[in-house]
C-alpha cells in the first residue's frame, strides 16, 4: 500500500475523475476527506472508502468559496489528523476561443472545449498551499 495511513483531501469526489482518485487513494491506504457541493454524491463516495477499510468524511463545500474551502481544509486536518495531500480537482474554467479560428483549423472537435484542472500536492504543500 502506498499510501498507508497518510491522508488525502479530494475537490469534486462526488463522481467522475474526483471520486476515481479518491477511490485509488482509499485502496493504496489512505484516509480521505472529501469537498463537494453535491452532498449525496459525496456521501456515496465516502461510503465506498468506508466499505474499502479507509476512513472518509464530507462536507458540502463549494471550493470557489475561499472560506469556505480553507474551513474544510482546517477541519479535514483537525478530524483526520494530518494532510499529505491535496487534490484539487473540482471545477472549470473556459478556455478562450481564439478570434477568428475554426475548430478544424485549431486540429481539436471544439474551439471552446472546457478544460478543467487536476492539482496534485504533496507534503507540506497540501496544507499550506490548499485553497
Ligand atoms: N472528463 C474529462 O474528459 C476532463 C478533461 C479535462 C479536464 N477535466 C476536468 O477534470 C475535473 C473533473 O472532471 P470530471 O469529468 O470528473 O467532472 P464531473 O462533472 O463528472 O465531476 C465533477 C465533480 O465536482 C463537483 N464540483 C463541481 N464544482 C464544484 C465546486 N465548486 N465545489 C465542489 N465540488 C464541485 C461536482 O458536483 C462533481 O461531483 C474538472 O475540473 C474537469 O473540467 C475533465
Amino acid at each position: 500500500m502506498r499510501f498507508k495511513d497518510q491522508v488525502a483531501l479530494i475537490t469534486g469526489a462526488g463522481r467522475g475523475i474526483g471520486k476515481a482518485i479518491a477511490l485509488a487513494f482509499a485502496r493504496e491506504g489512505a484516509d480521505i476527506a472529501l469537498a463537494e457541493i453535491d452532498v449525496a454524491a459525496a456521501r456515496t463516495t465516502a461510503e465506498e472508502i468506508a466499505a474499502l477499510g479507509r476512513r472518509a468524511i464530507f462536507r458540502q463545500v463549494d471550493i470557489g468559496d475561499c472560506v469556505e474551502a480553507q474551513r474544510w481544509v482546517a477541519d479535514a486536518a483537525r478530524e483526520l489528523g494530518r494532510v499529505d495531500i491535496m487534490v484539487n480537482n473540482a471545477g472549470a474554467v473556459e478556455a478562450p476561443t481564439l478570434p477568428g479560428s475554426q475548430p478544424r483549423e485549431l486540429g481539436a472537435p471544439s474551439a471552446s472545449a472546457s478544460v478543467g484542472r487536476v492539482l496534485l500536492l504533496a507534503g507540506r504543500g497540501a496544507r499550506d498551499g490548499a485553497a
